[in-house]
């Protein structure tokens, strides 16, 4: 057993136990409030519809701590505007929203394009596709060029007249959070995982005293399910969340998180459909209007799924576990992609993760259906 797993192990039964904690606990790991509301930072490309997944937490009278914003199907300036955005349509801007990173660890525009010459192209490229000032005046989100540009077009649910919060940067205020409440915040990710591979690196206590890391992202055994379709089946089976920045993807999933939950292949299971759009559209509020003009149904619930499974475990029917790498080698058609392992052949310094397979997805669309019919205001918080 890597040493690392066997840390780990120690760890998440310390974190278990109930506090005060006692001299036997490992170095780093704090006691944690096991009275206080659970409570979560949510790490997302956002977008006009991408609310929801902070709207499941707040539904679940979770304390959302903070939305940080990264770079993944567009620039984290980009995607934060639009956290500002969706949370000042519904009175909910006293969470506070931060910027991420602009670029990925060391991924950039040229050397993914210059990957795709060489492995073929992605059918879904997200921030990596060629800049298109036409295509973004249409009203689509930025993509390659100049991190900095905003597309005002692509703001359906209004610009923003709110500010990103300015007292800390986006790495640091996740590390600040779990500084403050050891064991009590879940980080999610529904984006890429550069702001929390800068966390993870920048605090050697951070991911330990989280209470766990749980991702929309990372399919297996998919490559096949990429060809047999249309170049739209490929693109639901790509995976540009790790794709965009596969080094802060191995940083994140291999460090030492009580736990660690991966939503994958699963985030393909439910669909969105016109027939639960009008359901949800029955009640009328600025998020379902949202929703309905928004959301489409070409998608599945990615991000909701991953975000329902932090907060109803029991949503999960099935489930296996294994041990985690990323693939960070640049000359691999994988590159990116994550590889899974059984113990007795694990390389060192990889963990055990665990891989949903399965969910309620009946309950996940009521969970949905809740969240967006009443959404709660910063009244109510
Ligand atoms: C634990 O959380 C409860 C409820 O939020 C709060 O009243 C209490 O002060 C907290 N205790 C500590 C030690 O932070
Ligand atoms: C910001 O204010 C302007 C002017 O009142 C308004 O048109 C816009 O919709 C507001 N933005 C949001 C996100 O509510
Ligand atoms: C937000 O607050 C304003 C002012 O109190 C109110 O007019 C508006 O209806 C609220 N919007 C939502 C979505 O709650
Ligand atoms: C840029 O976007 C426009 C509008 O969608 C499209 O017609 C055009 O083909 C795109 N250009 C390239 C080079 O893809
Ligand atoms: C880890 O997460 C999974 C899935 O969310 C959950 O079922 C399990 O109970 C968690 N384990 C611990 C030790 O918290
Ligand atoms: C869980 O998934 C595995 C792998 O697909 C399958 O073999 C097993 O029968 C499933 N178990 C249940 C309870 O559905």
């Amino acid at each position: 057993m890597p040493s690392l797993v066997k840390s780990l192990h120690t760890a998440s039964a310390a974190l278990a136990a109930i506090v005060p904690l006692a001299a036997a606990v490992p170095a780093g790991v704090y006691p944690r409030n096991v009275t206080a509301a659970p409570k979560i930072i949510l790490d997302n490309d956002w977008s006009v519809a991408g609310f929801i997944t902070y709207l499941l937490p707040l539904a679940s009278d979770w304390d959302v701590l903070g939305l940080v914003s990264d770079t993944a199907d567009s620039w984290a300036l980009q995607t934060g505007l639009h956290a500002l955005a969706t949370l000042e349509v519904g009175n909910l801007s006293c969470i506070p929203v931060y910027k991420g990173s602009d670029y990925p660890l060391i991924q950039t525009e040229e050397r993914f394009q210059a990957w795709e010459a060489v492995h073929g192209v992605l059918p879904w490229e997200g921030v990596f596709a060629k800049e298109n000032l036409t295509y973004e005046a249409e009203g689509n989100d930025p993509t390659s060029g100049n991190p900095d540009r905003v597309s005002r077009a692509a703001f359906f649910e209004g610009f923003p007249n709110t500010t990103f919060a300015s007292d800390t940067n986006a790495a640091n205020f996740m590390v600040e959070q779990v500084k403050k409440y050891p064991g009590e915040v879940s980080i999610y990710s529904g984006g890429a995982l550069t702001n929390i591979a800068l966390a993870v690196r920048m605090d050697p206590d951070f991911a330990k005293n989280a209470k766990e890391l749980v991702i929309m992202g990372g399919y297996i055994d998919v490559n096949l399910l990429q060809t047999t379709g249309s170049v739209m089946q490929a693109d639901l089976n790509s995976d540009i969340n790790l794709i965009v920045d596969p080094e802060a993807a191995k940083i994140a999933l291999t460090a030492d998180f009580p736990n660690i939950t991966i939503a994958g292949n699963v985030a393909n299971q439910v669909m969105s459909t016109q027939e639960f759009l009008d359901e949800v559209h029955e009640v009328q509020n600025v998020y379902s209007d949202l929703m309905f003009n928004y959301y489409g149904t070409e998608f599945p619930f990615w991000d909701e799924t991953a975000a329902s499974i932090i907060l109803d475990p029991s949503i999960v029917t099935n489930s296996t576990q294994f041990y985690l790498d990323v693939d960070v080698a640049y000359a691999s058609p994988s590159y990116g992609n994550i590889h899974a392992y059984q113990e007795a052949l694990a390389p060192p310094n990889v963990r055990l993760v665990n891989y949903v397979t399965e969910i309620d997805g009946a309950k996940l669309k009521s969970m949905i259906k809740k969240a967006v019919q009443y959404p709660k205001t910063c009244a109510q918080l």
